[in-house]
This record gives C-alpha cells, structure tokens and sequence, in this order.
C-alpha cells in the first residue's frame, strides 16, 4: 500500500526551507512469513532523530503519569529480590520514564540520540548517552556498567529499522534472568480503528505480538507477558526474556489467538485496511471541502507526527485549516510538514476559538476534552477522524 509522497514527520520547517523539503514514499507492507507490517523505504535515521528534534516526550500530563506508572512496575515486580538493579533506557527522550529510577536511586542510563532533547534529560540530573543503540555500543556498555536488569523501550523499538542488530544488543546486554520491556502502538488497534496516521516515516514497523515473537525469538528471545496500554490511540507492552528463563503469562497465548481470529496473519485484512484507509480519506476531505465552504473556521489541534500523514494523504492544506495549534515551542511559528499549515502557540486558540478543531491528537482526548470544556460550552465543535470521521457536537 502506498500513501504517497511524504516529508518528515516531525520536520516542522520555515518557509524558506519549504524549497528544499525531503519527501519519500510511504509504503507499508505486511509479510505472511514473519507477520511483520512494516515500512518499504525508510529515510537515514540521521534525518529523523538529530539535535532539533521536535517531540518532546512531557508535553503531555497522562503521558507523565502512565510513564511513572511504568517505572513502579518494573520496580515492583522486575526488581524484586536484586542487588543494586541497573536499568537501560533506548530513546529516553527528556527523561520522562527514567526521572522516577533517579529519583528511587536506582542505576540507570538513558539512550538517546537526539542531543537537545539528551541534554534536557542530563540538565535533570539523569545519566544519558546520546549515540545509537547497537551491538556494538552494548559491549561497550557491558563493559563499563555490567549487565543490565532491565531495558526498557517505550514509542522507541518501532522506530529502530535494524531490529536484529538491537535485538541482538539486548540479547547481549541483560543479564541471564534480565528483562526486556518495550511498549508501541498496536497494530491490532491500528487495523481496529484504521488510525492510519500511526503510519509515517519513524514508525518504520507495527508490531504484533506475533511479529514480537518472530523478530526476538531469532535471537534468543521469547514473550513472558503482553499488557494492552491506552496510550498513543492502542499501544502493547510486550515483555521478553531469554528463552526458558521465566514463565510465560497465559495473556500472551491469549493474546496470539485474539490476533488470529481478528486476521492479524492474513493478507486479505490489509488489502480490507487499505480500502478502509481510502474511505476514511474520502470522508475526511469531504467534511473540510464542506466547512471551507459554508465559510467556517477549521484549527488543528496538536501538531502530532502522525498529523503529517493525515494532510499529506488526504491533500488537506491551508486552505482547510486555518492554523494547527501546539504547546511545543519549537514546533511553534513553523509549517507543517508538506502540507505547510502555520504552527501556532496554544494561546492563539484560546484567543480566536475556531468553530471546529480537528482532533490530530486524538490519543489525547480525554485529557484535551478535559481541558477544553470552555470551547465547547462556547458553541465549539470537535472534528475526529478515528475511528470514523465525524462531528463531535
Ligand atoms: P502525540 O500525539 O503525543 O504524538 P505523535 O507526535 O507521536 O503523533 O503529540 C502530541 C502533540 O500535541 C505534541 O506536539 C503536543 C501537542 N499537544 C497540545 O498541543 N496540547 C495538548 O493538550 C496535548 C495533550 C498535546
């Protein structure tokens, strides 16, 4: 399947830049043999993930407590009866998850090699290296810190093309009785709720656990435990350890025969998703045309990495969306990726509330329709598109 021609997700840019903007095909593909749903093309890593990046892990309040909630769990149940347990980190970000680790006193180290939003997490106080993760940098890390008890990766693996060198890496770095935890958003979700926009240049794979399985079983790997996570519109926390080390959770057996029945392993399911994705385009682009001409006024909410998909696949553009509106700063003043709709502060909202907000951070929901109840209650509409394009009045 192909989406089209697309930029960096994250590559918010001035109008200068626009010139010079890179763009790739976006081009999924599922395998019948591995079960893998993946990308085809994927642009240098060094694109993505440098010292402007854009997203900036604690911009969000639920997301800060899920992460605390994370970490008390591989404290609680993962650290359980160990001397002085080091924990590792792959893409730490601003250091959301491993605060609570420094904060409980707990060897830790972050992975992360976008360098500004490293330094935010060492500004914190919390042991960040910023290079990326491979084998050989886990023999390095062996070799200075010793084993680990766990790593942990969580919006990160996914984002990794060379699953086996990482896995391979984990392999090498934890310990006999060592854990690895990483959580992504799900593919059983995203095919649930054709919330296509999980697609785009970072996510180069989404995961099953029958994929999981597969890609870390080739290295000495297997599934103990699956938790379904809210976040990011239907996440999966898989859980991994060496072959035969720990018991396997019934979840996971459940989990694989759930896949299964929903179609996980079958091409026809994505050959359905794809029609589901075009119709859901359709009807997206209609509404807009509608609004733009009854002359209202349509904002984005959130300038997410997965809206850069949505306007680029839907031919959505400024003419549509008067402004998107955010909170980072750094995204603030830019265009958006491709579709090059001015990036806004989130006060320009507050000041000129639109007739509708486009809900592009929809994974958000509960905690925006919390926050914004003033919009609606001032005759404010919300528009979504997952799982279905519509009108919240
Ligand atoms: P998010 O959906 O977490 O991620 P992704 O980039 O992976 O698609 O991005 C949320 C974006 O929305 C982020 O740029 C911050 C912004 N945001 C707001 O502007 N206001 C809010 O209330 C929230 C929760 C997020």
């Amino acid at each position: 399947m192909s989406f089209g021609k697309m930029p960096i997700a994250n590559g918010f840019l001035t109008a200068d830049q626009v010139a010079s903007e890179y763009f790739f095909e976006l081009a999924p593909a599922f395998c019948s043999h591995c079960l893998m749903f993946q990308l085809i093309e994927q642009p240098a890593c060094e694109k993505m993930f440098h010292d402007s990046y854009a997203f900036f892990s604690s911009t969000s309040r639920h997301m800060q407590m899920h992460f605390e909630s994370f970490a008390d769990l591989v404290m609680s149940r993962y650290f359980k009866g160990r001397i002085d347990p080091f924990v590792v980190e792959l893409g730490s970000n601003d250091g959301i998850m491993l605060r609570h680790f420094k904060d409980a006193g707990f060897r830790h180290l972050g992975i992360e090699p976008s360098g500004n939003v490293a330094d935010v997490a060492r500004s914190r106080g919390i042991q960040t290296l910023s290079e990326f993760y491979n084998l050989e940098l886990a023999n390095r890390l062996v070799a200075e810190h010793g084993h680990a008890d766990a790593v942990l990766a969580a919006n990160v693996m996914c984002h990794i093309p060379d699953i086996n060198a990482v896995a391979a890496g984990i392999a090498r770095l934890i310990k006999p009785d060592g854990v690895l935890l990483f959580e992504d958003p799900y593919l059983g979700d995203m095919i649930a709720k054709t919330s296509y926009d999980q697609i785009y240049d970072e996510h180069v794979f989404i995961f099953s656990a029958a994929s999981v399985g597969w890609a870390f079983g080739q290295h000495g790997l297997e599934l103990i435990d699956v938790m379904p996570q809210v976040t990011h519109g239907g996440s999966m926390r898989y859980v991994l350890a060496r072959k035969g080390s720990h018991p396997v959770s019934p979840a996971v057996v459940a989990l694989l025969e759930k896949e299964r029945s929903q179609g996980l392993h079958k091409p026809e399911t994505y050959a359905q998703f794809r029609r589901d994705c075009e119709a859901s385009r359709n009807a997206l682009r209609e509404l807009l045309e509608s609004l733009q001409r009854k002359g209202k006024r349509v904002v984005g909410y959130g300038a997410t990495s997965k809206s850069t998909t949505v306007t680029n696949y839907c031919g959505i553009g400024p003419g549509h969306i008067e402004f998107v509106s955010d909170t980072t700063p750094i995204k603030q003043g830019k265009l958006t990726p491709g579709s090059h709709i001015p990036v806004k502060p989130y006060e320009d909202f507050l000041k000129s509330p639109p007739d509708y907000a486009l809900l592009f951070a929809w994974n958000h929901a509960a905690e925006i329709f919390e926050k914004e109840k003033t919009f609606r209650a001032g005759g404010g509409k919300w528009i979504t598109f997952v799982p279905k394009v519509g009108i919240i009045e």
